[in-house]
């Protein structure tokens, strides 16, 4: 009997040279990768490569999927000649593994490793990236996709994941090395010159008529957001942040923030041979993405009419009526009349603040280290009611780490389904309510995720004891 055949009909996965008692016994996916330069050609073949950092030396770095309710055993082992850490973005992890360097974790030193073990609790589309001198490692490259795979998906023809990103390159395609610089702090952040999908600019996708495609948009841009338009056709949205959603259809464009997650259903209607851009309109001017380029020849002559609904999450519920209410208002940047604020414990002058890199703050408080008070400090358990004002002239994708976020409201209008989130943008002027239980204990950031921002004092801490 051929191995592939026993494999079948014992019910055992075929996971080649690991026994599958001892894969079952540990029940954890190895992961060995290295934070590296490494050449990417972004740009296309008319250009050199870009120099990037990236995990494994790739961009996007080497994605890691596993199943529900296997553990990952990741060692990342630092070959860059700077310190770095790695953040496992929107995973309900404990505290220790959060990758927070300074915070959670010392710095992975060059030549080091640090490895990091855990057990993601919600399936879904999540991503890893350093979390030192973020806007620049970033910026350079130091992504990757982290998918858990649902024990039951909705069946599919394809699964694509997409990870946006906006390169801000000189004319020879190297990356502009202005990291940090004043303007992109106090403005929309660093906003590039060359968004890519998959560090590729200009790609074209091939499909296929009939074709039903899960496609898992994951934007780790430094800080440009995306509102995306498939043409003519009508994307179900099935999940936001990884976390399933009661699909809904939408002819609108598909608002992705900085650091958010988008899971689509696209049943792929256009005509055999045709091309149809994915264009994004968040500012000013449009432009194409990506492309699809449908095959000749198509898949199927009707569309699948299968379920496309995801196993609802099973995060904790906030206690409406026992919840700790916490008021946050974002102020300061360019255009923002923020006129003096807190810094290191003291009130000072916006001009005598920007002097030393920072422009902005949360309820008057500057974010410029670590150590600071918490913005909120609460006991394990404890439900927590929160409403961001965005006093300022951009938007903010706020991004709480270890937990998720139920979206409530948005400018005083209940959402008909709230949704539960970890990184809502919130547009400017605009208020919104959100709710979740503070069940995670330990020390965790809550910052834009608008690198830039962060770096500029948005950013505060969450205590849970
Ligand atoms: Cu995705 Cu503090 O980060
Ligand atoms: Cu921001």
């Amino acid at each position: 009997m051929k191995r592939r055949s026993f494999l079948k009909l014992s019910g055992i996965s075929a996971l080649s040279g690991i026994s599958p008692i001892l894969q079952a016994k540990s029940n954890s996916k190895v992961f060995r990768i290295t934070a590296k330069p490494g050449q990417v050609n972004i740009v296309g073949p008319t250009f050199p490569a870009t120099e990037v950092w990236g995990f494994n030396g790739q961009v996007p770095g080497l994605p890691i999927r596993i199943n529900h309710g296997q553990a990952v055993d990741a060692t990342i082992h630092n070959g860059l000649d700077m310190p770095t850490s790695v953040h496992w973005h929107g995973i309900r992890l404990p505290n220790a593994m959060d990758g927070v360097a300074g915070l959670t974790q010392p710095a992975i030193k060059p030549g080091e490793d640090f490895r990091y073990q855990f057990t993601p609790p919600d399936a879904g589309t999540y991503w890893y990236h350093s979390h030192v001198n973020a806007y620049e490692q970033i910026g350079r490259g130091l992504y990757a996709p982290l998918i858990i795979e649902e024990a039951d998906p909705p069946k599919v023809d394809r699964e694509l994941v997409w990870m946006i990103d906006d390169w801000r390159l000189l004319d020879d395609a190297s990356i502009s090395d202005d990291f940090g610089a004043g303007h992109d702090k106090s403005h929309a952040g660093r906003i590039g010159n060359v968004p890519t999908v998959n560090g590729r600019f200009r790609d074209v996708i091939k499909v296929q008529t009939g074709e039903r495609i899960r496609l898992r948009l994951i934007n780790a841009s430094n800080a440009r957001n995306f509102a995306l338009s498939f043409g003519e056709l009508t994307p179900s949205v099935i999940a936001i942040d990884g976390q399933a959603v009661k699909p809904y259809q939408t002819k609108e464009p598909i608002i992705i923030g900085a650091a958010g997650r988008v899971d689509l259903m696209l049943d792929m209607t256009g005509n055999p041979g045709s091309m149809h851009p994915v264009v994004d309109s968040f500012y000013r001017k449009p432009f194409d993405l990506t492309t699809f380029a449908y095959d000749d020849k198509p898949l199927r002559e009707s569309l699948l009419d299968s379920s496309i609904d995801l196993a609802p999450s099973n995060l904790p519920e906030p206690d409406l009526n026992n919840a700790l209410d916490v008021n946050v208002t974002i102020a300061g940047g360019a255009m923002g009349g923020l006129r003096r604020a807190r810094f290191n414990g003291e009130w000072m002058g916006l001009r005598e603040i920007a002097q030393q890199g920072y422009v902005w703050a949360l309820n008057d408080v500057v974010g410029n280290k670590l150590d600071m008070p918490p913005l909120i400090d609460t006991k394990k358990g404890q439900s927590i009611h929160m409403t961001i004002n965005n006093e300022t002239s951009f938007p903010h994708p706020m991004h709480l780490h270890g937990h998720h976020m139920k979206l409530l409201s948005i400018d005083d209008q209940p959402l008909p389904e709230p949704r539960w989130v970890d990184s809502p943008l919130i547009m400017p002027n605009q208020s919104v309510e959100l709710a979740f239980v503070a069940d995670n204990p330990g020390d965790w950031l809550f910052h834009c995720h608008a690198l830039e921002h962060h770096a500029a004092g948005l950013g505060a801490l969450v205590r849970i004891t």
